[in-house]
């Protein structure tokens, strides 16, 4: 099934005529309505809250929306702290899971009184030292060889993020003898994974553990975050994850395994970020040349600095174009304009004839692209507009100038 843009060509056309691409443009109904359907999919538990991932789209105007709707904030380091102390978001409506962390990052988190996940048993004595401690903590379990990981985050027994399990009690125990008396715990272990029982498979594998830690310690859990990683279906015929079978799968080990034994109840928490945002997003983009050598090169007017992920992960990114004949499909490359090869959004794509001046739209663009653009080759990153639940559309981020790209330098 072809995956549709949620604008018109009509609607594009009239945007681009009062905008130049390239642009990010982000569906704020979809948005909204994506939200109102994971707090509901979760309202059987009544502290359910998903830490909105603040690295997928770091941009104030998607925040504020996410606010509206009940979002929690997964922050990752001193400067999204910042972001959110300047939407006036603080305490507990955030969770801060950072890894080799730096004591201005910890002091910071302290002084916001937000909840802090530690990656590693060290981090609570420098944290103690540097920045006193507080009165929550949870630590990042890593289950090792306990969970199969992917090709974005790797297998966990490789991976540099979160403690064994003996570490837990090491670090729980530790916590405990400080005088914290506020328990969570906390695993990341999936990214833009499409199948429900992993996910369920992670609650349960946290549940038991939850249950073996308060049994074995003797204290009491308050909130457990199953991470982020619910995917989005990016190719056409993907099916979308099934919120409500991960929902009731969830619920069903909850209550089996923390309620079923006697333990009081718990927060459970996620942060998602692309399956929040992603799949309302629209990278924009108008075709700059086309190229024939030894294969036929689609150049659009944006480059890989926009939309990183097909060149990073090889990832699929859907490409729509509009009004072109569909009985000529034949296989292209879509490239940006950077000096490095991989800088392209698709890679024998089988796509219509397009011409330059054609527009197109790269689909799912709305979490973890904008956010890890960058500037090599002196290529500036585009703009941001929201699309409004009234068909109009704002800027909620300028494209960089020049300037900005030599405001660092010192000449
Ligand atoms: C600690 C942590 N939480 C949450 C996320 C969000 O992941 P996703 O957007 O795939 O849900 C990430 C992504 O990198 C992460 O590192």
């Amino acid at each position: 099934m072809e995956k549709r843009p949620f604008l018109t060509h009509k609607r594009l056309k009239e945007i681009v005529s009062q905008y130049p691409t390239p642009f990010h443009i982000y569906d704020e109904k979809g948005i909204r309505d994506n939200m109102q359907r994971f707090n509901s999919a979760f309202q059987w538990n009544e502290g359910f809250k998903n830490y909105f991932a603040v690295k997928a789209t770091p941009t104030p105007a998607i925040l504020k929306i996410l606010k509206d709707e009940g979002s929690g904030f997964d922050c990752s380091s001193h400067t999204e702290l910042t972001l959110m102390e300047r939407l006036h978001i603080s305490g507990e409506e955030i969770m801060f899971t950072s890894n080799n962390t730096a004591v201005y990052e910890f002091e910071k988190a302290r002084q916001m009184d937000v909840l802090i996940n530690l990656d590693d048993v060290e981090h609570l004595t420098y944290l103690e030292k540097h920045a006193g401690l507080p009165e929550a903590i949870s630590f990042r379990f890593n289950p090792g060889k306990l969970k199969e990981g992917n090709k974005i985050i790797g297998h966990p027994e490789e991976s540099k993020f979160g403690m064994t399990k003996a570490q837990l009690f090491e670090g729980y125990q530790l916590a405990q003898n400080k005088g914290i008396s506020r328990f969570g715990l906390h695993t990341m272990v999936a990214s833009n994974e499409l199948s429900s029982d992993y996910f369920i498979e992670t609650a349960v594998l946290l549940f038991e553990l939850i249950a073996e830690l308060s049994q074995k310690l003797g204290i009491q859990f308050e909130f457990v975050n199953l991470g982020g990683g619910l995917g989005i279906p990016h190719r056409p015929g993907e099916t979308a994850v099934d919120l409500n079978q991960v929902s009731i799968g969830i619920q069903q080990a909850y209550e089996k395994i923390i309620l079923g034994n006697g333990f009081p109840p718990l927060s459970l928490f996620m942060e998602c970020g692309r399956f929040v945002t992603g799949p309302y997003g629209l990278l924009i983009s108008t075709v700059q040349h086309v190229k024939k050598s030894y294969k036929t090169y689609i150049g659009l007017d944006a480059s890989m600095n926009n939309l990183m992920r097909p060149a990073l992960y090889g990832a699929y990114h859907h490409i729509s174009t509009f009004g072109q004949e569909q009985s000529h499909i034949n296989p292209v490359d879509v490239t940006g304009s950077l000096c490095e090869n991989n800088d392209k959004f698709a890679i024998n794509r089988p796509l219509p004839p397009l011409k330059a001046g054609d527009l197109v739209a790269i689909h799912d663009s709305s979490a973890h692209r904008y956010a890890m653009g960058f500037n090599y080759n002196g290529r500036l990153r585009s703009g941001e507009l929201l699309l409004k639940e009234d068909g109009s559309f704002v800027e909620i981020r300028r494209p960089e100038n020049v300037e900005d790209y030599f405001q660092t330098m010192i000449f």
